[in-house]
């Protein structure tokens, strides 16, 4: 991994750090409690020129201004960026937010960075060479749990926006938190499944999310050794949404196995 790319995108979590007076610059997106702040667009400018600078070779998609280009992940090298996963947090001051970021190459991601500036976690993995978690100057390797479901702590998302799949969500986390141990929904679902690499949880579901929100955390999450898909099994896309199942292999089998 480029020293390089982890020292710019921890300048954008200083961006974060520092903001201020977040609620004057929000912005509503169509759809119910969907929101841009001017952090998000501020930190995605960063990343484009800084990366822009680093890789002058590969193509961009944010999440904030363009989204539309999300075909251009299906080939070349492209840098697919969520400025802010978490920004509802973000506005509450909740302490739970991520810079992601994945660098995608021929349709796959072969490097994915999530950046939490609260903690100072430093997710990364790069395809085939493991995944690792740096935090107060320390790299240790990120590895699943190998707990079952039973035992396990289940994470979702569910956007407010998206409103045709409540029902199906809340459903389907009823049936989980059956099989589990308990559930949480965090507000980051690129930190969610950093949390499933990183042990701390064993299985993460969302019905639909953008790749921005998973590209990087479904890489570091596999090369941890999880397992990651569609709710139907399917490999996950990078050019379109999709829904994701995500955990460590029993857990992951465990929830196949259910009426999602
Ligand atoms: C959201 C978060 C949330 C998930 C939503 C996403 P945003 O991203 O990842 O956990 O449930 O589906 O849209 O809007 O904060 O970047
Ligand atoms: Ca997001
Ligand atoms: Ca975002």
């Amino acid at each position: 991994m480029d020293d390089r790319l982890l020292a710019v995108v921890r300048e954008a979590g200083q961006i974060l750090l520092g903001a201020h007076d977040i609620a004057r610059g929000v912005k509503a997106k169509p759809g119910e409690a969907n929101f841009v702040t001017a952090y998000d667009v501020a930190v995605q400018h960063f990343l484009f020129e800084r990366l822009a600078a680093l890789c002058p070779d590969a193509a961009f998609v944010g999440e904030e201004d363009s989204a539309d280009d999300i075909a251009r992940l299906a080939a070349g090298r492209a840098f697919v960026i969520d400025p802010i996963d978490g920004t509802t947090n973000f506005i509450k001051q909740f302490r739970h937010s991520a810079i992601s970021v994945a660098l995608c190459e021929g349709g796959e991601a072969a490097l994915g960075v999530v950046y939490n500036p609260y903690t100072d976690e430093m997710f990364c993995a790069e395809r085939g060479r493991g995944a690792t978690l740096t935090r107060a100057g320390v790299r240790e390797t990120l590895r699943v749990s190998a707990e079952p479901l039973a035992n396990g702590l289940v994470l979702f998302g569910t956007a407010p926006y998206d409103a045709e799949l409540h029902d199906r969500t809340f459903a389907a986390l009823r049936t989980l938190f059956d099989a589990a141990l308990d559930v949480r929904r965090c507000g980051s679902a690129a930190l969610d499944l950093c949390m499933i690499a990183a042990g701390r949880a064993e299985l993460f579901f969302e019905m639909r999310l953008w790749p921005w929100d998973y590209a990087a955390g479904a890489l570091i999450a596999r090369e941890a050794g999880a397992i990651t898909s569609d709710l139907d099994g399917a490999p996950l896309p990078l050019c379109r949404p999709s829904s994701l199942l995500c955990g460590n292999p029993a857990a992951y089998a465990a929830a196949r196995a259910l009426p999602l």
